[in-house]
């Protein structure tokens, strides 16, 4: 890991063994301005989370904190204080792989406000366990420590996870903090850890809400293949201490959804109190689907036999229903000037069927 060289003067709290720390070679410096910038001296607004970080460990390296005690500038802001809302463990030591975030007064975010729940085919497990979660979020309180707190949503992709989720949203009226965990990784170590912290800080602030963590198979691979992707392992920690943090807040409840259940690590794993499958839809359910969203087509549709669409579609989940078959028949509609007929969706389900069967290698094979 990266270590921080101390440049202040004495007394500024330098620690480390400089003579085991190699010189720098070259520096180049760019003016930066002035990133802490002062607001009426009463608040130093933090316009790079990085730069705070490298400039508060650097500042309160070896110093022991806990929750309520408070550390002071000694720099730009000579005596101004912070207070320590939270740290984990509870009581320990700033280090150089300290996460270091500030609280940002946030803007309130709007619930979702497009899809409900009527709007989602089948799903019933998913459907009986997210109207417990709106219950859950309309009353915290009542919940107490029987509150839903991390569900998983697993299953091919298509199959309506994230639909879902953003039905809760509507329904429950309250905020979706989405976050892909593919973004977690990123060009710098510690950037994933200190933005799930960020995510949970906000979401403590916005609460009742959902955290809704998308492709977490990205971060939360078993640990055989974490050590193959750099910072992941710190990322799943704090995912990890966040989790278990959560009895501490309440009305915040964390759904997180995957492709790849059986490659999740065992310790996230066990973390979710529910793992609810989703499943591809059957010709009942492909029917009512097809049906759900003929009716919002600008386009017009002739009078056509959905019931046979939905019989030839065996295995195709609702996204292969709406993105492949039912859109790609209103843009062929839509070219030739026409209403939908018959013909160009069974074309359509063709064409699905054809990309299915032949993977692009396959003429290699
Ligand atoms: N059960 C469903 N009911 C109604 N529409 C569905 C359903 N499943 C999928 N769809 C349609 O497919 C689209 C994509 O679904 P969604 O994004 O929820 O899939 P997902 O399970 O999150 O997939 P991924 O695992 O790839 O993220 C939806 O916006 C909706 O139009
Ligand atoms: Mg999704």
């Amino acid at each position: 890991m990266r270590s921080i060289q101390k440049t202040g003067t004495k007394g500024t709290g330098g620690k480390l063994d400089r003579s085991r720390t190699t010189g720098a070679r070259y520096m180049l410096l760019r003016p930066a301005g002035y990133p802490l910038k002062s607001m009426f001296q009463e608040h130093p607004a933090v316009s790079d989370p990085r730069l705070f970080e490298r400039y508060a460990r650097e500042q309160w390296y070896g110093e022991v904190v806990k929750p309520g005690c408070y550390l002071f500038d000694r720099r730009l802001y000579p005596d101004f204080a912070f207070k320590v809302v939270r740290v984990y463990p509870r009581v320990s030591v700033v280090g150089s792989e300290t996460n270091i975030v500030v609280e940002q007064k946030v803007e309130k975010t709007k619930a979702v406000n497009d899809v409900r729940f009527d709007q989602v085919v089948g799903q019933n497990m998913a459907k009986r366990k997210v109207k417990v979660i709106e219950r859950f979020l309309q009353d915290p309180d009542k919940f107490g420590k029987w509150a839903p707190r991390n569900v998983l949503f697993y299953g091919a992709s298509g199959t309506g996870k994230t639909l879902i989720a953003r039905a809760l949203s509507t329904e429950a009226k309250v905020p979706m903090l989405p976050i892909k965990a593919t973004s977690l990784i990123g060009e710098f170590v510690g950037e994933g850890s200190r933005q799930i912290h960020s995510l949970y800080e906000r979401a403590e602030q916005e609460a009742p809400c959902i955290i809704f963590i998308d492709e977490l198979d990205a971060i939360a691979l078993d640990r055989r293949y974490q050590e193959l992707r750099g910072d992941v392992s710190e990322v799943v920690n704090a995912l990890l201490t966040e989790m278990d943090g959560l009895h501490m807040r309440s009305g915040v409840c964390t759904i997180a959804a995957t492709n790849k259940i059986e490659f999740l690590d065992s310790s996230i794993r066990s973390r979710f109190e529910e793992e609810i499958e989703f499943k591809l839809p059957n010709q009942e359910e492909r029917l009512a689907l097809l049906e759900l969203n003929v009716k919002t087509m600008p386009v017009p549709v002739e009078t056509v036999d959905l019931k046979k669409v939905a019989a030839i579609t065996e295995g195709f989940s609702g996204r292969d229903l709406v993105e492949k078959v039912l859109k790609v028949a209103r843009h062929q509609a839509i070219m030739d000037e026409c209403s939908i007929t018959q013909a160009m969706l069974e074309d359509s389900v063709k064409r699905v069927k054809k990309d299915v069967k032949e993977p692009p290698g396959e003429m290699f094979t």
